[in-house]
């Protein structure tokens, strides 16, 4: 009851008219430009053996109480591809860096307990290996992207799973993939040629890591006809080094990765995913709006070497990192997720739309119960977060033709406009506007220099660190939306903090 009576309110709030004090931002979109295509690949996900991200996330076993489709869970599969999730990488980050593919084939029963030593410290049975996870993409319709060990292996290893992933041959490695039960080869549509090499993917200086990338790459094959992009590991943050000495002499690759994480105040002190003050707010938005500059910046190097774009800029760890919630595990980075992570997944997504013809794919960090997670689960209960809400919404870019919206308007604090405007034309013709609203106490009037009518939906709560729980798991979810005729003009009444995305009819 209380619940209804919160929504009603709610949308009572959001349907209510700008008052003569409201700000106003003018938005002009500029149609006559049409960009370069978005591609889908830019909403993946990534999938790590961290904490409960996996184990409990995805997969709880053919015999578990919780409802499963062969093992994995059955909420978490629907949710998934109601999104239509484009891909995820696995199996790490780090973990994916001391992760020897063998571990994970053959009878659950059988494979060797290892000992997750990056995240905390938990015992690793893989019982999820290489079947369970190319399976679970084929179930969810994702892509899969295969995270090589190339800190801790041999370029031998690579090649091996590779073969053994995809070869349809008579290969001794192809027929234990169909003794172990897959006759037919997966598709590994990218294959990621190491994590971090800067960190835990083996500590190594730029030179050394674009040699390493030379090297595994050569061995790093899938049938020419499947059409795998390999993508190196780069730089991370604002250090550019990485970047430009791949692209410089890391010999072939299709993309090259950045990794950059929006915390609230500095690594060592990230600060709490809930409860925080209106500073943190506005400090989260601005260094969420940081990668910009990096996305900029990396591209700038990129077209050095590769003005004719073929390489593309792979944002394959993203999101925010917050202090893990007090009383979780030590080491499985699990945080709450609010109206706040909404609005760092639509300023992230609206900044990639508008690189589209650098950006080809991100994967936000991470799927299921860790960092800016989608998905949240408590044993059998399972919530959709404001984040997961963002990318249903967006939905309508996949693959369409951005343009550029020019925002004029004030600003909510220094470097963080209270308006952020992403245009596109979608796959099926219709112009799609996706909006924010930054400022978490003032509504804002948005006036466009289009005419028409537009629907869609948004995403907006009473508090900043509104957020859904397990006895309250549709306190955030988005509503009807609509525009109005200002003017003359299509304009819209966005309240405080919020997300909409609407096509204009
Ligand atoms: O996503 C958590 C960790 O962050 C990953 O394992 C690593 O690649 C990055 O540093």
């Amino acid at each position: 009851m209380i619940r209804i009576l919160l929504g009603a309110a709610l949308a009572l709030a959001l349907a209510a008219p700008a008052a003569a004090q409201t700000a106003v931002a003018n938005v002009a979109i500029d149609t006559s430009k049409p960009g370069v295509e978005i591609d889908r690949h830019i909403y993946g996900q990534f999938a790590e053996h961290l904490g409960r991200g996996i184990y409990e996330g995805i997969w709880v076993g053919e015999n578990s109480k919780i409802p499963n489709i062969h093992g994995y869970r059955k909420d978490v599969v629907e949710a998934l591809r109601k999104i239509h999730v484009p891909d995820i990488r696995w199996p790490g980050g780090c973990f994916g860096d001391l992760y020897d593919w063998r571990d994970g084939i053959g009878p659950r029963a059988k494979r060797p307990v290892r000992v997750n030593v990056h995240w905390g410290g938990v015992t690793e049975d893989n019982s999820f290996g290489t079947h369970e996870f190319m399976n679970f993409s084929e179930l969810v319709g994702a892509d899969a992207y295969v995270s090589l060990n190339v800190g801790s292996l041999a370029p031998y290893d690579s090649a091996q799973w590779l073969e053994y992933m995809t070869s349809d041959s008579a290969s001794s490695l192809a027929n234990e993939r169909r003794r172990n039960g897959r006759a037919k080869p997966w598709t590994v549509r990218f294959v990621g040629i190491g994590n971090e090499t800067w960190g835990c993917g083996g500590n190594m200086r730029p030179d050394y890591a674009a040699d390493v990338n030379r090297r595994y790459a050569t061995f790093a094959n899938t049938p020419r006809d499947m059409g795998s992009l390999k993508i190196a590991s780069g730089s991370h943050d604002d250090n550019f080094d990485f970047a430009e000495t791949m692209m410089r002499d890391g010999g072939r690759f299709d993309g090259l990765s950045v990794h950059y994480y929006t915390v609230p105040r500095i690594f060592r002190d990230k600060g709490p995913a809930t409860a925080f003050p209106e500073s943190e707010w506005a400090s989260t938005l601005a260094h969420a709006l940081h990668i910009n500059d990096i996305v900029t910046k990396t591209a700038t190097i990129m077209d050095k070497y590769d003005p004719d774009k073929k390489i593309g800029l792979y944002v394959d760890e993203w999101g925010t990192w917050y202090d893990q919630e007090a009383g979780s595990h030590p080491g499985f980075l699990y945080q709450q997720n609010s109206l706040r992570d909404a609005e760092v997944a639509a300023l992230s997504l609206n900044i990639f739309q508008r690189h589209s013809d650098r950006v080809k794919g991100a994967n936000i960090a991470q799927m299921i119960n860790v960092l800016q997670a989608m998905i949240l689960t408590d044993k059998g209960k399972m919530v959709l977060t404001p984040t997961y809400h963002v990318f249903d919404m967006y939905q309508a870019f996949m693959g369409a033709t951005p343009y550029p919206a020019s925002v004029s308007g004030p600003d909510y604090k220094e470097g963080v406009p209270m308006v952020d405007v992403s245009a596109a034309r979608g796959k099926d013709g219709k112009l799609v506007l996706a909006i924010v609203n930054t400022d978490p106490g003032h509504a804002v009037q948005v006036v466009t220099n289009l005419t028409g009518t537009a629907h869609g939906r948004i995403l907006s709560g009473f508090a900043m660190d509104a957020r859904n729980s397990f006895a309250d798991p549709n306190h955030v979810h988005p509503l009807p939306f609509s525009g109005s005729t200002q003017g003359g003009k299509l304009s819209f009444d966005m309240p405080a903090k919020s997300v909409a995305v609407v096509a204009v009819d």
